[in-house]
């Protein structure tokens, strides 16, 4: 429908558009709109309802519904018989310059500092495609069994999973409780389902720590190389971070000692170090706990994978050794899925109610559900009975993967460890890892780069190989794609007589 000629001279009414109705509120904006540009000003007089109906050839009632909704906002001004206008308390510009510089001002609004800060930390942490090598990939033979879809569906279709209001920030008792008896027996983490507070996955448990033992400026201990979503919290918490390269005993406390004898918390990986893979010695752990105890610091143990060990059982976590001075975190990202967004906290006694308290603040908990979900898998034994057979899976995987890298790529040395979902391999040193790792993604090979897991002191350069969820041949097929990356943007030759897997 054609627009009408406008009598009454308010450039933004000309935006009212009858053929996509609901007049009355598009009336509203485009006065609402000429008040914010300038265009009316501050107690300036409004057309008659019956004019402006006249004019924009519409119901006098269209226009008093509009009035009366910018009156009810505070827009519009109205005595009893008297006109009605531009409620003088709005300062609206008056002058061109004005007018354009509102105008400039609501296209390009400046952001704060912290929102580049935040943009790069979204770019940074942006999940790689579900091809190989993405880390944790749960789909296929991996993927949680037939109990898991039957136990859903039960929970879906019972009066627990039906709306209901705020529950404990802590999270579902008979989850926190299943935890606390996993936790025990396999992990030998001593706790009850008191001292645990369900996250929304260890990302979470980070933050949280970050939060309840920090201030900002306190100094604490992070591993090098270390995972990002650790040091980028650590950052936004104003922490004064002191990276510690690891070796291979891992986390080192006699040169953190040296380096930093001030810090308050020790950030660490202790079961399997991220992305290295060595686990923490002994003689290192009982240094770190001497650490805790002589200072009175605190130990954040992110415990990410260590179910997933291949050569043995898994190693103890450190919490065992001293429950009053590690928070131990612990996730269902990597043993069941990470779209789930549950892990937990285990917090010792003295802090128990400050994480739930943070916890509260966060979200108020996590929905409940998926925990009613776990917590009922967990109690049947199925949880248990899904980390031995992926084990298995893994451990095969792991092993096609490495076989697959010795006949290809047998110029690159594969890091040592036997554990986890990823293994890293390092690049000779002129290579730019960041560079390969761009390359190998616009191959349709997911990779990470070791460097930006470094801090500037530390010029690693590796590649970050995830090999959880994808089955041998789409792995083989990965390293061949990868190894045709190398070959061609980076001129990397095989060694004379090594031979291609058959395609
Ligand atoms: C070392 C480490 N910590 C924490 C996390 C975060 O895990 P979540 O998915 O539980 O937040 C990851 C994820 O990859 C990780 O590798």
């Amino acid at each position: 429908m054609p627009r009408r000629q406008l009598l009454i001279e308010i450039p933004a009414l000309g935006a009212i558009d009858r053929a996509r109705g609901r007049i009355g509120r598009q009336l509203a904006e485009a006065l609402r709109s000429a008040i914010s540009r300038g265009e009316l000003a501050a107690g300036e007089q409004l057309p008659s309802t019956r004019a402006l109906a006249e004019s924009l050839g519409v119901s006098r009632g269209t226009v008093t519904e509009a009035y009366e909704q910018l009156m009810a906002e505070g827009c519009l001004d109205a005595q009893p018989g008297a006109s009605t206008r531009v409620a003088a308390t709005l300062h609206a510009p008056n002058s061109a310059d004005q007018r354009s510089a509102v105008i400039d001002a609501d296209c390009a609004p400046s952001p704060p500092k912290s929102a580049a800060r935040y943009a790069a930390i979204a770019e940074r942490m942006a999940p790689l495609p579900s091809v190989p090598f993405s880390v944790a990939v749960p789909e296929g033979a991996v993927a949680m069994d037939d109990h898991w879809r039957r136990l859903s569906n039960r929970v879906r279709a019972s009066q627990v999973a039906a709306p209901s209001g705020y529950s404990d920030p802590r999270g579902l008792l008979t989850l926190r409780e299943a935890i606390a008896a996993y936790l025990r027996k396999a992990r030998a983490v001593r706790c009850g389902p008191e001292n645990i507070i369900i996250t929304e996955g260890t990302q979470q448990g980070l933050y949280l720590a970050a939060r309840v033992l920090m201030s900002p400026g306190d100094a604490a201990w992070a591993e090098d190389p270390a995972y990002p979503g650790l040091t980028s919290v650590l950052e936004e918490r104003g922490i004064a971070m002191q990276r510690i390269a690891v070796d291979s005993q891992g986390f080192d406390v006699a040169r953190a000692l040296e380096m930093c004898p001030a810090a308050k918390a020790a950030f660490v990986t202790p079961s399997h170090q991220y992305p290295m893979g060595m686990p923490l010695s002994m003689p290192r752990r009982l240094a770190l706990m001497e650490w805790a105890k002589q200072s009175g610091g605190w130990i954040v143990e992110d415990d990410y994978d260590s179910e997933l060990r291949y050569a043995g059982q898994p190693f103890p976590a450190l919490q065992g050794l001293d429950s009053r001075r590690v928070v131990y975190l612990g996730t269902f990202s990597k043993v069941l899925a990470p779209s789930l967004r549950l892990g937990y906290v285990v917090a010792p006694d003295c802090l128990a109610p400050a994480f739930a308290g943070a916890r509260a603040l966060m979200g108020r908990g996590s929905p409940l559900t998926e925990q009613h979900v776990i917590a009922a898998y967990m109690k049947e034994g199925y949880f248990e009975t899904h980390i031995r057979r992926i084990r298995a899976i893994y451990g095969e995987r792991r092993q096609a993967l490495m076989d697959a890298l010795q006949v290809e790529l047998p110029e690159l040395r594969i890091q040592p460890a036997d554990q986890g979902m990823h293994i890293i391999v390092w690049l000779p040193d002129e290579l730019n890892d960041v560079a390969v790792a761009k390359a190998a993604n616009k191959a349709g090979v997911a990779l990470r780069a070791l460097s930006p897991m470094c801090s500037d002191n530390l010029p690693l350069s590796g590649l970050m190989l995830g090999f959880g969820g994808f089955t041998n041949e789409q792995l083989r097929d990965a390293v061949r794609r990868l190894r045709q990356v190398l070959e061609k943007g980076f001129q990397v030759r095989p060694p004379p007589g090594c031979t291609l897997i058959a395609e």
